[in-house]
């Protein structure tokens, strides 16, 4: 047996509808676990919803249901969501299972028994009606607090405290270290900015269950539920111990219910995918949690930004909103996939315009890649009766630079960069039809080998294609994969080696991969 790569999202708060933000990290982490198993990696690749906390017992309140019966009904939705994205997930985790809530047991009652926890009083300012306690970052310029928050009274409440402080100069020391830990460069510097320049507080890990319910009892003290971060961050060994990873201690495994006759290994994650804001909970807060347990740490974080929609931030309020299952349903999976990964490079902000996905939609999309293949098999099929031509490699150089520079993109997490040199290929294709003029040749029979060579190197190159775009758009991949006649999968790095399109057989019928837009029924919104 070996180690599996380990690649996680972060778990979504299931206190709404999925939205573009959330469709994006997951379709990238898909992408990387796509590219590394057809890479040779067996890739395992987890999602999930984080349920507990106060911010999904407030929305479940709202709507007058148990927080249980709220967050069942949205796992359905979010569930359906997963699989509509195209999603290979080899697991889903939902924080409110039994094998999560043994792990954080198990994790909490370690850690206290290692004596990094301690309790202490906690005075602060505290809005039953938002369930909350207010900082001074609260308070309006004259000082008092904003009558939304209904009476603030002074409160003081006993809590349990992790110890921060003796981890701050190890975790600076492993950052440094590891120029590889934190994924892009500059949030790395980030968090090393932020540790050498700040004494690390110590994390309050309870709440005290008269105020909060929805959330797992302190193993060592049934007066408090777990603070819903730590209880969240757990996730990512949960699902190792409970597929009966070796890698983990037996308390964990025990915890979580394994069975002992499958193991898989995955534990140390190789990247946790996550989102800008959620940086310093795993950057931060997890290493430590993970070396105060005797735990190894996560190999990468790869961090992404945050979308924007026309230069705006996203809030239902305003209506200023991308609908990701609307965008699926009107363009397809792969073209929604197609636009995320290709419009943002995998760590600034981005911005969705209805104008740029169009844009791409019809000329990277249907007059790009689609028309590649359409044209190439249409003549194929007029002048050679769709019956692969000898091999011929006039293009193989030009593939040949391709297919190792999206590997490397895809090892490196350079997503966008992969799609760009993909399509230096389509491009180079493109032309080459232009100034190979297969149609002129056709008229021409003493032409009829130039002919067969031109075709050969149009099919090759879009059967590779195939290959280096899978991981993104795994549909249209199989689709040129059908269309070309080759049975199985494009799903191999190591079948994109030019010359591999067997000479002599059939090909299937041509049809357009990207339908245009105007021709797609519109679902009426
Ligand atoms: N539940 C926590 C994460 C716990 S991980 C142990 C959480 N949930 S969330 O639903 O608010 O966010 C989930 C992920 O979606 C985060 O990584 C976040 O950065 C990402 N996004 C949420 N809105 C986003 C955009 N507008 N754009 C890109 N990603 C964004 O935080």
């Amino acid at each position: 047996m070996s180690k599996r790569f380990y690649v996680t999202t972060a778990i979504d708060y299931v206190n709404g509808q999925p939205h573009l933000g959330h469709a994006y990290e997951k379709v990238i982490t898909d992408v990387i676990a796509r590219a590394r198993r057809s890479m040779g990696d067996d890739a395992f690749f987890l999602t999930g919803l984080d349920e507990h906390g106060q911010k999904v017992q407030q929305a479940a309140q709202q709507e007058g249901k148990t927080a249980q019966a709220y967050s069942d009904a949205l796992a359905e939705d979010w569930k359906r969501f997963a699989s509509k994205l195209d999603l290979t997930n080899n697991d889903f985790i939902r924080t409110t299972e039994p094998r999560h809530k043994g792990v954080v047991s198990a994790l909490l009652s370690e850690l206290h028994a290692r004596g990094h926890f301690y309790t202490a009083e906690y005075v602060g300012f505290y809005s039953t009606r938002a369930e909350t306690f207010l900082t001074d970052k609260d308070r309006r310029p004259d000082g008092s607090f904003d009558p939304e928050y209904g009476d603030v009274a002074q409160l003081t409440e006993q809590n349990y405290y992790f110890r921060l402080k003796d981890h701050q100069q190890w975790l600076i020391d492993h950052i440094e270290a590891n120029p590889d830990f934190i994924y892009p460069d500059y949030r790395r510097n980030e968090v090393l900015g932020f540790l050498k320049n700040n004494t690390l507080e110590d994390l309050c890990i309870s709440r005290p269950s008269a105020r909060l319910t929805w959330g797992i009892p302190l193993p060592f003290d049934p007066g408090y539920v777990t603070y819903v971060w730590f209880d969240a961050l757990t996730n990512y060994i949960t699902i190792p111990a409970a597929h009966g990873d070796p890698a983990l201690p037996p308390w964990a495994r025990k915890a979580a219910g394994a069975s002992g006759n499958e193991a898989v290994e995955l534990w140390p994650a190789d990247a946790h995918v996550v989102g800008k804001d959620i940086l310093k909970f795993h950057a931060v807060y997890w290493p430590i949690m993970l070396k105060a347990a005797g735990l190894p740490l996560p190999r990468k974080l790869v961090v992404h930004g945050w979308w924007m929609k026309d230069g705006q931030k996203m809030s239902k309020s305003t209506g200023v909103i991308v609908d990701p299952v609307q965008v699926i349903q009107d363009w397809g999976v792969d073209a929604f996939r197609y636009y995320v990964v290709r419009e943002l490079d995998l760590g600034p902000d981005g911005n969705w315009t209805d104008a740029g996905f169009e844009a791409r939609y019809n000329a990277e999309l249907a007059n790009g890649l689609g028309n590649l293949v359409n044209r190439s098999l249409g003549m194929l099929n007029k002048y050679r009766k769709g019956i692969v031509p000898p091999p011929h490699d006039e293009l193989a150089a030009d593939a040949a630079r391709a297919i190792a520079a999206v590997r490397e993109d895809y090892e490196a997490y350079r997503l966008q960069g992969a799609l760009i040199d993909a399509w230096s290929l389509v491009s180079r294709a493109n032309l080459y039809v232009q100034q190979t003029a297969p149609f002129t040749l056709a008229k021409d029979p003493a032409q009829a080998e130039r002919l067969d060579q031109v075709l050969y190197n149009l099919l090759e190159a879009c059967r590779i294609l195939a290959i280096l775009v899978w991981p993104v758009i795994p549909q249209t991949a199989q689709k040129i994969y059908g269309q070309l006649g080759i049975p199985g999968a494009p799903d191999r790095f190591a079948d994109a080696a030019w010359g591999r399109l067997v000479p002599g057989r059939a090909t299937g019928e041509p049809a357009a991969l990207f339908p245009r837009h105007d021709l797609v029924p519109r679902s009426k919104s």
